[in-house]
């Protein structure tokens, strides 16, 4: 019933999108692709790395994989876009029947693409379709293109209940590639359908390259050539698109290929560092294996649900590269929505090696203790600050590390600033709704309230954007004292964001934080301030939802990552929800965390009652998944001993699905 209701508000969402932009007739050529897909890297399937052209890419297959996506637990773990490739048509002359419109190869696809996509769509999951924005796609076969068929085929792909389409670059005729890209974009749109637009260029024309425009006109763009399953080709992909990191965000992704996990050129250490890359680096997850014929061990890589939170975190910045000792030893960071960061040590070499970082190279500095979870062998170790693993050749270890403690996220644009600020949301991979973007003179300011649960040491983390080439220094003042300078220098693009830290006293209660530009460039772009304290004793304690006072909904266990036994999913109406009975010894302020998920593309509101008086509202903003996991933090002020916390929905969606409570 959830479900349903979910998928209903999506489509209705984006497809209101949709008719916005291509309501006037004639239609208007859209300057921006606006089709709220793709706000996570896509995931699914593409048969081409499996099978090419061969007889066995069929009905057989596309119907076998979507029946394994279900069955094994792959659209669980986010797999959703199951794609055909290049040779469903039949080829030309013959690929067009009378009316032009486009036929499918009718051995192949007796029962046609619609069939599929109606198999596909009752199973809660879509079908991706093919063809090149040329005369003739890209096999030898020769098989009809798209250019100048643009309006028709993209209505035709519609019409069918495709949800994704790859436009290829084969025998474009010269034809200039934003031009051609862009009337597929305006087509699919003219559809009012939603269709994921995936650009297949190779990053080959330019300047500028398919990077520097793709974010206006396709969700994904191939930044290189074909790869095939060894290992030379997929390393040269990883260290060709690690350098593309600014032009990756939310909606728009940079694409280094489908994944060759499963089909057994490569050993299972490769395929992990393969899937661990694209992860890190917000790649698409296509997997590019025929399913119905892998081993275990490819279900146990593809079905890795920390590496994929990595992939699919609703930040959706595309890691970096923080260091490479240029004879093949690369680490990369990942910045995580709940400020957590994903780190990789990557050896590219045959030889162990013992790689290293620490907590201030990845920005999560400043605090005495850090969780590190190793996200492929799925042990949790301590380290007040290194990061370090002997790594064997071609492999590479993974963790998310975390800052023990308790933080508490403050959003930049919900600060008082300067007045002449814009609360701006041009450059992706913010955090909440947008950053601070303060005038650029000596003086200008950004002003956070910070309550705290007591008195004592905390560590201030700000996360900032400076694609200036110069620093953009400020002076730190808390509760108007003096508390020393931050430099924010250039992070090397406007969305490219970095964090800096500082160790501060705070006040118990409120705490005033004032950043002051000292330079005459203001401050930095700033997205957010974690404020992290790790003092007040006692500990964090954690109620599992499904152990609480449950109103109108149900205990599962169906999506993965969750704490404890199951969550709680509620009903979809006003009113659902559960109630938490927590204990405080002394009382006072106490930050809460709810960690929950939330699959639908809507906000799903709850209010929160203490001790049955409503106190505040908590929005649970979508998490790209059902998987997906995330952590909202607010402040109680408890009573000493029990206490009773209440989360109600506020809307006909319900909640979220619900996994624990932390107190502490
Ligand atoms: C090109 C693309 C590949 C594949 C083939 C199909 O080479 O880059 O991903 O789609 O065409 O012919």
């Amino acid at each position: 019933m959830r479900k349903l209701l979910s998928a209903l508000a999506s489509s209705v969402l984006v497809a209101g999108a949709a008719v916005a932009i291509t309501v006037a007739a004639p239609v208007a050529p859209a300057i921006a692709l606006e089709n709220g897909l793709a706000r996570t890297p896509p995931m699914g399937f593409n048969n081409w790395n499996a099978t090419h052209c061969e007889a066995d890419f069929n009905e057989a297959m596309v119907l076998g994989i979507i029946d394994i996506f279900v069955n094994q637990g792959l659209r669980e773990a986010g797999y959703k876009y199951v794609n055909l490739d290049d040779c469903w048509a039949v080829p030309a002359p013959n690929s067009r029947d009378g009316n032009g419109n486009l036929k499918p190869d009718p051995v192949r696809f007796p029962r046609g693409i619609k069939f599929l996509a109606d198999y596909a769509h009752a199973r809660n999951l879509k079908l991706g379709i093919y063809t090149s924005a040329g005369t003739k796609t890209c096999n030898t076969i020769g098989f009809s293109g798209g250019l100048g068929h643009e309006q028709q085929d993209a209505a035709l792909f519609a019409s069918w209940g495709v949800d994704y389409l790859k436009y290829d670059n084969c025998n474009n005729q010269g034809v200039d590639a934003q031009l051609r890209y862009t009337t597929m974009r305006d087509a699919l749109l003219a559809t009012g359908r939603p269709i994921v637009y995936s650009i297949c260029e190779w990053g080959r024309t330019g300047p500028p390259r398919v990077w520097e425009w793709g974010k206006n006109v396709g969700n994904l763009w191939r930044t290189t050539g074909d790869i095939s399953d060894n290992w030379t080709s997929m390393i040269g992909k990883a260290q060709f698109n690690r350098g593309l990191p600014q032009w990756a965000g939310p909606g728009h992704w940079n694409d280094p290929d489908m994944l060759e996990v499963g089909n057994g050129g490569m050993t299972g250490t490769e395929y992990r560092t393969h899937f661990s890359l694209w992860a890190i680096m917000a790649a698409p997850l296509l997997i590019g294996s025929d399913l119905r014929s892998v081993n275990a061990d490819t279900f146990t890589i593809l079905k890795n649900t920390d590496v994929i939170a990595i992939d699919q975190d609703t930040l959706g910045r595309q890691g970096v590269v923080i260091s490479n000792d240029g004879a093949g030893h690369v680490i990369y960071s990942k910045a995580l929505a709940n400020g957590d960061r994903a780190v990789a040590l990557s050896n590219e070499t045959t030889t162990t090696a013992t790689m290293s970082t620490n907590v201030n190279a990845i920005g999560l500095g400043g605090s005495s203790s850090y969780t590190l979870k190793d996200l492929w062998s799925k042990v949790t170790s301590t380290t007040s600050g290194t990061i370090s693993a002997s790594v064997g050749g071609h492999a590479t270890v993974m963790y998310r590390v975390s800052r023990n403690g308790t933080t508490v996220r403050h959003e930049a644009e919900s600060a008082s600033f300067t007045s002449g600020s814009t609360i701006d949301s041009n450059w992706s991979g913010f955090s909440g709704t947008g950053f601070v973007n303060t005038p650029n003179a000596t003086g200008s300011f950004v002003q956070f309230t910070v309550n705290a649960a007591a008195a004592g040491p905390a560590t201030l983390t700000f996360d900032y954007g400076n694609g200036s080439t110069s620093d953009r220094p400020v002076s730190v003042s808390v509760n108007a004292g003096s508390n020393g300078t931050l430099a924010f220098p250039a992070t090397g693009a406007w969305p490219l964001w970095k964090q800096q830290t500082l160790n501060v006293n705070l006040n118990a209660g409120t705490n005033t934080i004032r950043l002051t530009a000292t330079g005459t460039g203001g401050v930095a772009n700033l997205d957010y301030l974690d404020v992290t304290s790790s003092s007040g004793g006692g500990g964090v304690v954690h109620y599992q939802a499904e152990d609480a006072n449950i109103f109108q909904g149900v205990v599962e266990s169906n999506h993965t990552g969750f704490t404890g036994t199951g969550f709680v999913n509620g009903d979809n109406v006003v009113g659902s929800g559960v109630e938490f009975t927590v204990s405080s010894t002394a009382g006072g302020p106490t930050p809460v965390k709810v960690r929950f998920a939330n699959g639908t593309t809507v906000d799903r509101p709850m209010s929160v009652a203490l001790n049955g008086s409503t106190v505040l509202t908590q929005s649970f903003q979508p998490t790209g998944a059902w998987t997906n996991w995330v952590e909202v933090t607010f402040t109680l002020s408890l009573n000493a001993g029990s206490n009773t916390i209440r989360l109600t929905s506020t809307t006909v969606n319900g909640g979220p699905n619900l996994d624990r409570l932390s107190v502490g």
